[in-house]
């Protein structure tokens, strides 16, 4: 009994460590607050993101994998459009998102969606297994995307399905245009990559792509505009996660950053101020026969 208790944290310990080439902490956090701003993130983009799997070819039957899963919007999205015939696999580092995705799971039924607890970098999953390995919002958090991107075409089965969406924080646009989502794209900016991370990664995909030897590159950008007003809200939201990383960091003081907010919800009430969100670009590819 013991010597399983003990097996069992030395699991957990060996999850823990810090793997090489991973960042050392999502600069968003763990906390019920980020998983709530991951389901607005998901209203935004997530329209997008299924019909961009939908394109791929997703179907009944198939092995997906999630790397970066969050607490499993699109996994869960996955496990209903493959049916319990197929598979779908969800890897994050937050133990807390984990946890959220499994029960959601277990709501469902769905016995075929599995979550686990593991570094992207080194997912416990089997090579050349998986007819779609899949990734949103992850590989600009990381300190080597390349290297995450290669790991995932190992993952996929020859021919298999290789889909990453990622943010570019260079773009995006309010009419008129408001100095306070300038400002707070400007620390978005700044702490991602205080954190080992890329905010202008969107725009480095394709490369990475023809860098780990895929095929049949197809990119697409999206940049949701409001009236979904969620476009809106997820400026204030993702401030508001950022607030701790920022002052740790003395790259804002805390009356400046509730300023900010602040401007931000304004920002969404007024309906005379057309917003977009920053533009996500989608990258499919296949790996080589
Ligand atoms: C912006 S969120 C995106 C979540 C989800 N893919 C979505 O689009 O809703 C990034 C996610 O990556 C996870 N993450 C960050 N670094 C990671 C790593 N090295 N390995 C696994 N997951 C990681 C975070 O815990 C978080 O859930």
């Amino acid at each position: 009994m013991v010597s399983s208790a003990n097996s069992l944290l030395e699991e957990r310990r060996a999850r823990q460590r810090p793997v090489i080439g991973s960042s050392k902490t999502y600069v968003l956090g763990e906390s019920d607050a980020e998983a709530e701003r991951l389901r607005v993130l998901d209203e935004v983009y997530g329209k997008t993101s299924r019909a961009l799997l939908q394109r791929v070819g997703l179907r009944t039957g198939w092995r997906c994998a999630d790397l970066g899963c969050g607490p499993g919007h699109i996994a869960l999205w996955l496990a209903e459009q493959v049916g319990a015939t197929g598979h779908v696999t969800g890897v994050d580092r937050a133990e807390l998102f984990v946890n959220l995705a499994r029960s959601s799971a277990h709501q469902r039924g769905f016995h075929h969606a599995h979550f686990t607890e593991a570094d992207a970098i080194a997912p416990p999953l089997t090579d050349a297994t998986f007819d779609l390995v899949y990734s949103r919002c992850l590989l600009s958090h990381l300190p080597d995307p390349l290297l995450v991107l290669r790991r995932m075409t190992a993952l996929a089965k020859p021919r298999g399905a290789i889909v990453v969406e990622d943010i570019d924080c260079g773009g995006g646009f309010a009419q008129p245009e408001s100095p306070a989502r300038m400002r707070h794209l400007e620390m978005y900016q700044a702490i991602v990559r205080r954190h080992g991370g890329d905010p202008l990664l969107g725009r480095k995909l394709p490369r990475l792509f023809r860098a780990a030897g895929l095929t049949e590159i197809h990119i697409e950008i999206v940049t949701p505009v409001e009236p979904v007003a969620a476009v809106k809200r997820l400026y204030p939201l993702t401030l508001a996660r950022l607030k701790p990383a920022l002052l740790k960091a003395g790259l804002a003081t805390d009356a400046e950053v509730d300023a900010l907010i602040a401007d931000l919800h304004a920002l969404a009430d007024d309906s005379s101020k057309t917003v977009s969100s920053c533009p996500l670009v989608q990258v499919s590819a296949r790996r080589p026969a």
